[in-house]
């Protein structure tokens, strides 16, 4: 029974799908993080259903491609999330720092840092599988100097060292694994085993640099936005202060995003077990209705009258079957008192989903943005990034 009106997201004109590969800025590229959508989609979205001076909200941002989206097109990004690490990273998106800061930073390190000083011994077998000895004594002199400092400075060279801690390339301070998410390290212990891999060793300071560089090419956003580490149960924002939120709340079945970053989440100091508690996960299609159900609420109450609200989930396989999500979430989105208006259906393709050890048929194929409307939004007319001029037949 097909209740709700539905429409392929390439029939929209000028969508996020007529942007080319890799659009965006740089910016986007500090950390990459499972679970992800796209910078066009935000853009898209930013673009048409807000205005500059606005407020647009993510209330689990990630890492925080809508609130830099809102941020880069002159509104007000606020990223919301729960996990500590897509915290940090989507701080450091909405407050970035210049290259001269993270130069003068490096100066400073340079003088004061004593990486000889440190005993890798006493870290556990598992950070060390990662790292030669070499390369992690110089991790552990940055992770202490970074560890007491809130500043936004300090922020940002987290994200970027998040962003560099573990891949395959040669500004990455592990053994060549994935950048994505943080791999298994049992498995990796076998996986090095087998393919004789060496642990560089690398001059931290020098690729933390090179990262920087590279992630502030295209410059900084105008704007400021904010970042909150709060349940997306009760966000710290006042009644009807947003005028648009696109979101993609965890997916029912597939949440793994504390194990994905336990690299990093001991990196800035967290165990992710710990982390892992916090989170929202559950198989439970009751929980996680309810969990829906007060996060639509609050979705509403912060959201100014005749305003929208993008929802991205995806069809998940449980026991066997696909559950479409966007199905599940409509009934309880209109039970608060939204309007269901559409549902856009938006093939991913393979590559960017990250997900490489779910095997093929247990992955998400198809993601379903559901489109929520508080009273009567109205579409804006500002050009997206790729549009292409209209131009003018004579008569
Ligand atoms: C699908 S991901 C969002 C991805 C994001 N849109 C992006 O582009 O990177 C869902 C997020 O929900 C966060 N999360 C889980 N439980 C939460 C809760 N109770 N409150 C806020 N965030 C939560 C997870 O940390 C995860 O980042």
């Amino acid at each position: 029974m097909v209740r709700y009106v539905t429409v392929l997201s390439t029939e929209i004109p000028d969508s996020w799908k007529y942007a080319g590969d890799g659009w965006g800025s740089s910016l986007h590229r500090i950390c990459s993080r499972t679970g992800s959508f796209p910078p066009a989609l935000a853009h898209y979205f930013v673009k048409r259903y807000s205005r500059r001076g606005e407020v647009v909200l993510d209330p689990f941002s990630g890492k925080g491609t809508l609130p830099l989206e809102a941020c880069l097109n002159e509104r007000i990004g606020i990223g919301n999330d729960l996990a500590p690490e897509a915290y940090v990273i989507t701080r450091a998106k909405v407050n970035p720092v210049t290259l001269e800061e993270v130069k003068e930073w490096i100066s400073r390190t340079k003088e004061r840092w004593r990486p000889e000083s440190y005993d890798v011994d006493e870290v556990s077998d598992d950070v060390r599988t990662f790292f030669s000895k070499y390369t992690l004594r110089q991790i552990l002199a940055i992770r202490d100097l970074l560890m007491d400092d809130d500043s936004d400075l300090a922020n940002f060279i987290k994200a970027a060292m998040c962003g560099i801690l573990h891949g395959p390339t040669r500004i990455h301070l592990s053994v060549p694994c994935s950048h994505a998410f943080s791999m298994s390290p049992k498995y990796m212990r076998r996986f090095i085993k087998k393919n004789g891999l060496r642990k560089p060793k690398r001059e931290v300071l020098k690729c933390l640099l090179s990262k920087v560089e590279r992630v502030l090419r295209n410059g900084l956003p105008r704007v400021r936005g904010v970042a909150t580490m709060k349940d997306a149960r009760r966000l710290p924002l006042e009644d009807g202060s947003v005028r648009l939120i696109v979101t993609s709340p965890p997916y029912f079945n597939m949440q793994t995003y504390a194990w994905d970053n336990w690299l990093r989440l001991w990196f800035l100091g967290y165990d992710y077990l710990e982390v892992k508690n916090k989170l929202f996960q559950s198989e439970s299609r009751q929980k996680f209705g309810s969990f829906m159900q007060e996060c639509l609420k609050e979705m509403y109450r912060v959201l100014k009258d005749d305003s929208a609200c993008f929802v991205v989930v995806g069809d998940v396989k449980l026991n066997g079957y696909y559950v479409n999500m966007a199905e599940m979430i409509a009934p309880i989105a209109e039970s608060v008192g939204f309007t269901v208006a559409r549902l856009i259906s938006d093939s991913i393709p393979r590559s960017n989903k990250h997900l490489m050890y779910i095997k093929e048929e247990d992955g998400v194929s198809r993601e379903r943005i559901l489109e929520l409307h508080k009273g009567n939004p109205v579409q804006n007319d500002e050009p997206v990034a790729w549009a292409r001029a209209t131009v003018e037949v004579p008569a």
